[in-house]
C-alpha cells in the first residue's frame, strides 16, 4: 500500500470517528498521523456545524498545537474529571482489541488519558491489524536511577531489550525526563502476564501494552470498506 492509500484510508476512519463525537462532551485526543485527520474533521464540524466541546485534552504537543490552530482551547489532565470519549491511533491491534502503542514515546501521557476516560476508540488503517500482538516493538518507559538494572532484567526474560535512541544517537529522553526500552519479542508472549510483570517492576513507569481498554476500534480497510468492531 503506496503512502497515499494509507493517508486515504486513515483520513475515512478519523472521518467516521470525528461524527461519533458528541458536542459538548468531554473529549481525550490522541497522537499520530491518523488523528492529525480526526483533529482536521473536528475543525470541519465546528466551522460548519457550530460543534464545540466542553473540555479537552490531548497526549501530544503536535496535537495540542493543531487543535488551538483551530479554535479549540486545550487543557491539561489534570484540569478534568475524566474524558467522555478518547479518541487514539494505535501502533497494533490485536483479534480481542488490545493494542501496543507508544510508538512516539508518547506512552504515559496517552495511558493516562486512555484510563480515565469512559469511552476509548482508536482509528487505524488495516495495516495495525494483527491475531497476535507483535509485529512492533513494545515500548517501556524506564526511570534513569534504575535503567541498566531494568535492561538486564529484560534481556534475562529474553525479552531482547533494545535502548530507544534519538536522532542525536543518545538515549532518547521522554517528556518525563525517562528512557524508553523497546522490547522486541515478537510475538509478545502472554500479553496480560508480560502487563503483570512490568507493571510490578520497579522503575517501570509505564509500557505500551493496551489492554483490555478499547471499547471500539474504526479500521479502513484497503478495499475501501471502513469496519467497526466492538468490544
Ligand atoms: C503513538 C501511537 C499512535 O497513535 C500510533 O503510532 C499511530 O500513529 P499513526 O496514526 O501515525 O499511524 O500510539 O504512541
Amino acid at each position: 500500500m503506496d503512502k497515499q492509500e494509507q493517508d486515504r484510508l486513515k483520513k475515512e476512519a478519523a472521518n467516521k470517528a470525528a461524527m461519533m463525537v458528541k458536542s459538548g462532551s468531554t473529549l481525550g485526543v490522541g497522537t499520530g498521523s491518523t488523528v492529525a485527520f480526526f483533529i482536521d474533521a473536528l475543525g470541519e464540524r465546528k466551522d460548519k456545524e457550530g460543534f464545540s466541546l466542553a473540555h479537552i485534552v490531548t497526549t501530544s504537543n503536535r496535537s495540542k498545537k493543531q487543535l488551538e490552530s483551530l479554535g479549540f482551547k486545550v487543557e491539561e489532565l489534570s484540569a478534568i474529571d475524566q474524558a467522555d470519549l478518547t479518541v487514539d491511533g494505535a501502533d497494533r491491534v490485536d483479534d480481542e482489541l488490545n493494542g501496543i502503542k507508544g510508538g512516539g514515546g508518547a506512552l504515559t501521557l496517552e495511558k493516562n488519558v486512555a484510563i480515565n476516560s469512559k469511552k476509548i476508540i482508536w482509528i487505524v488503517d488495516e495495516s495495525k491489524l494483527v491475531h497476535r500482538l507483535g509485529g512492533f516493538p513494545l515500548p517501556v518507559e524506564v526511570l534513569p536511577i534504575s535503567c541498566e538494572q531494568n535492561f538486564k532484567r529484560f534481556e534475562q526474560e529474553g525479552l531482547k531489550p533494545q535502548w530507544r535512541m534519538d536522532e542525536n544517537g543518545d538515549r532518547y529522553v521522554t517528556h518525563y525526563g525517562n528512557y524508553i526500552i523497546d522490547l522486541a519479542a515478537d510475538p509478545v508472549p502472554a500479553p496480560h502476564g508480560l502487563a503483570d510483570f512490568l507493571d510490578h517492576t520497579v522503575g517501570v513507569v509505564e509500557h505500551g501494552l493496551f489492554l483490555d481498554m478499547c471499547d471500539k476500534v474504526i479500521i479502513a480497510h484497503s478495499d475501501g470498506t471502513i469496519e467497526e468492531k466492538e468490544r
